[in-house]
């Protein structure tokens, strides 16, 4: 299945092993540690710590080798020590480490924007401008969207995740874990109906008569003239990796185009050949006006971008867009060096190929043990959605539990979705076939054995 252009080399042993008791007794000792000193709000789905990482494998402090089919939340597609990225990020930091590009500017910072300018949809005239995080960049082009448009009102979606600063709670859909107890919210946030096809009441509804539901009550709740921007994410990540109808994002877009409201593409977790094209939006052809981007853009190493059309960038006032940190050199390092491996080992291509390996596989299994209620995704960002058989209530406690399993046999999997009741798929794109295979023979197994 494989259609890597070139087959990646691997500094760590390509396997899945378990050795002794899990979590070892290195883990155990480092966890003692960290509830004497680190907050309980910072959460870690997996008990054991890592000490190193290549490819599709994290290694823990015990020599536990485990499958990574979770990127570290969709990060590092390229692996976790990808070497162009380490000699990237070894042949800048030690040169400089920070200048703070709002004092003393440096190529990187330049060479990452014209490399954005090449890759995001559309071929008219763009900006970009670098953070740190995800939420940042989201921040930021809700910032520009106001100022470009004059207006204040921002849309968001049912099942939407943008992050965890003040603005990016309010633009979240979910309460707990992320909003519970953190208010009062920013305003002039609203909430629209999403295309979600698997829990739609007609499941006749179109994509195009999901959008033009969500714009009917635009229209009567906001205003098209009191908006200033539509904020969504192709393909919905923490909400349970919601791929809208076909004609949903077009129609969107083509309502904002009408109305001058800035459509704003969340690509965070959806973008960098994640979804078998270097952006989620393209499986549509949807040209977005502003983009946020992360995760994987950096190989690991934190930057964050908003690319877009260079009026509305350009729009905000000098000194009013930026940070001490935003697009360090270190970072722009990383970034530019993982674009590269993107393109070099075609991890689009590696990305479509995952889809075939576990799709039509995971459809088998939902129809033969009736506990999957969807198999669905694009790429490398796949999703099985568990619900009580016969029906579509969610099943949150065998997702947890098949996770849970999972972990003890060596493979790391992430759980996410509105009700808690999704096993989402984020291997690293450069993840071998064979330790692929065997990461999902290892959650059919656990899937099987909990039916
Ligand atoms: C779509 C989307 N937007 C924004 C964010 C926030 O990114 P960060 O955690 O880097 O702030 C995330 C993180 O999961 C995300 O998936």
């Amino acid at each position: 299945m494989s259609t890597q252009a070139t087959q990646p080399k691997y500094r760590l042993e390509q396997k899945r092993n378990i050795a002794g008791t899990f979590p070892g007794p290195k883990s155990v000792e480092l966890n003692n540690r960290r509830s004497a000193v680190v907050a309980k709000g910072v959460a870690s789905s997996v008990p054991v710590y890592a000490a190193d990482a290549d490819g599709g494998v994290i290694v823990d402090v015990d020599g536990n080798s485990f499958i990574d089919l979770g990127s570290g939340i969709a990060v590092t597609s390229v692996g976790g020590s990808d070497p162009a990225v380490v000699a990237a990020v070894q042949e800048q930091v030690a040169r400089f480490t920070h200048t703070c590009f709002m004092v003393t500017p440096y190529e990187g910072y330049i060479a990452v924007a014209e490399r954005l300018a090449e890759l995001t949809p559309g071929d008219h005239e763009k900006r970009t401008v670098l953070f740190n995080s995800g939420a940042e960049a989201v921040e930021n082009a809700v910032k520009i969207a106001r100022v470009a448009t004059g207006r204040n009102a921002v849309v968001a979606f049912d099942h939407a995740y943008h992050g965890r600063t003040n603005l990016t709670m309010a633009l979240t859909a979910k309460a707990m874990p992320y909003k519970t107890g953190f208010g009062p919210f920013a305003s002039e946030v609203y909430r629209m109906p999403m295309s979600y096809p698997f829990r739609e009441e007609n499941p006749e509804i179109t994509g195009r008569e999901a959008a033009d539901r969500a714009i009917l009550a635009i229209e009567k709740q906001i205003g098209a003239d009191q908006l200033a921007a539509i904020l969504i994410e192709p393909i919905q990540g923490e909400g349970g990796f919601i791929v809208p109808a076909e004609g949903f994002l077009p129609r969107l877009a083509e309502w904002a185009r009408e109305n001058g409201v800035v459509f704003i593409a969340d690509e965070v977790q959806s973008g960098f050949c994640r979804t078998g094209e270097w952006f989620a939006v393209q499986h549509e052809g949807v040209v977005p006006d502003l983009m946020t981007m992360a995760k994987g853009i950096g190989g690991g190493m934190p930057i964050s971008a908003v690319t877009g059309r260079a009026e509305l960038l350009d729009a905000v006032h000098p000194g009013g867009l930026g940070g001490t940190y935003g697009g360090n050199p270190v970072a722009c390092a990383a970034a530019l060096a993982a674009m590269d491996t993107m393109k070099e080992q075609d991890l689009a291509g590696r990305a479509k190929a995952i889809e075939a390996a576990v799709l039509p596989r995971f459809r088998a299994v939902a129809e033969e043990t009736g506990v999957i209620g969807d198999v669905r995704g694009r790429g490398a960002m796949l999703a099985l959605e568990f619900t009580k058989p016969g029906s579509k209530t969610p099943d949150a406690e065998l997702t947890k539990k098949i996770a849970a399993d999972c972990l003890e046999q060596g493979v790391i999997i992430l759980t996410c979705g509105t009700y808690g009741n999704v096993i989402r798929l984020l291997p690293p794109l450069v993840i071998s076939d064979e330790l692929l295979q065997d990461g999902l023979d290892v959650l059919e197994a656990a899937i099987r054995a909990n039916v």
